[in-house]
């Protein structure tokens, strides 16, 4: 479980991230959705510790990231999906994770397997990745530590249909399993068709939150698309460059 209790961030005097509560269940795919600049990123560098909040507290099964004991085999992280080493193959960087949080060898195989890397691409200098394959590697890197939480920033991004489909299929079955995933998009598309939950935030904010169900009722004929432009669009700040 994760959970974000009145969460702000800010850089100088610009409010990135204002007071945002919310939870993430186990068991379910969330959603977290908004536009670009909207705060998605700068919340879930403060989940895992790589951003400070300057209010609040994010929490993970009960306490800060930074205080889990080997936080790798419990949380899977894809944050940004070009921060891997270029020089180094995908199997390189997957064996030098595995190393670092005490995974055994043969992990790297199996993930290389769940994302859809062939042996040949694995071999391959990320450098020379297209975004698609980097972003499989990103996955294979999250799932690696078999974690009970999956936190995915933008994971769709740079897919192909045939690859979303399959990411749909994946998230599915680790919720299913009982694992917690909160993923982020800025496209409600991507993510409508797994998540349970949603997550809206604009300019900072969270606008909304709830099942999906119960956010379709509340969009009614608008549908949710109309009603997620409407709440985030009456936020933006003035002086943010989109
Ligand atoms: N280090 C920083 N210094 C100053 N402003 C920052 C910094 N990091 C983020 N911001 C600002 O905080 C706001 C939220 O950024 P963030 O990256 O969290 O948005 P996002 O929802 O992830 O957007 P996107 O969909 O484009 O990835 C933006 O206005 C951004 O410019
Ligand atoms: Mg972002």
């Amino acid at each position: 479980m994760i959970t974000a209790e009145h969460l702000t961030r800010r850089y100088g005097t610009f409010t990135a991230v204002d007071d945002v509560s919310f939870t993430v269940e186990p068991g379910r795919v969330t959603g977290f959705l908004g536009p670009n600049g909207a705060g998605k990123s700068t919340v879930m560098r403060m989940l895992v510790g790589l951003s400070r909040p300057t209010a609040g507290v994010a929490h993970l099964f009960g306490r800060p990231y930074a205080a889990l004991p080997n936080p790798g085999r419990r949380v899977g992280i894809l944050l940004d999906a070009a921060a891997q080493h270029a020089g180094r193959t995908g199997r390189e960087v997957l064996t030098l994770s595995a190393l670092m949080t005490g995974v055994e060898r043969a992990r790297v195989d199996e993930v290389l397997a769940v994302v859809g890397l062939t042996d040949k691409e694995a071999a391959r200098r990320v450098r020379n990745y297209s975004l698609g394959m980097r972003q499989r590697l990103g996955i294979a890197n999250a799932l690696l530590g078999d974690p009970e939480v999956l936190i995915l920033d933008e994971p769709a991004n740079g897919l192909d249909p045939a690859g979303i489909r399959w990411m749909r299929a994946l998230l599915s079955g680790f919720a299913a399993k009982g694992g917690t995933v909160l993923l982020s998009s800025h496209l409600l598309s991507e993510i409508e068709k797994v998540a349970d939950d949603l997550i809206v935030i604009g300019g900072g904010r969270i606008v909304a939150q709830g099942t999906q169900e119960e956010l379709l009722a509340q969009a009614g004929d608008q549908g949710l698309e109309e009603l997620f432009f409407d709440l985030t669009a009456s936020t933006a700040r003035e002086g943010v460059v989109a």
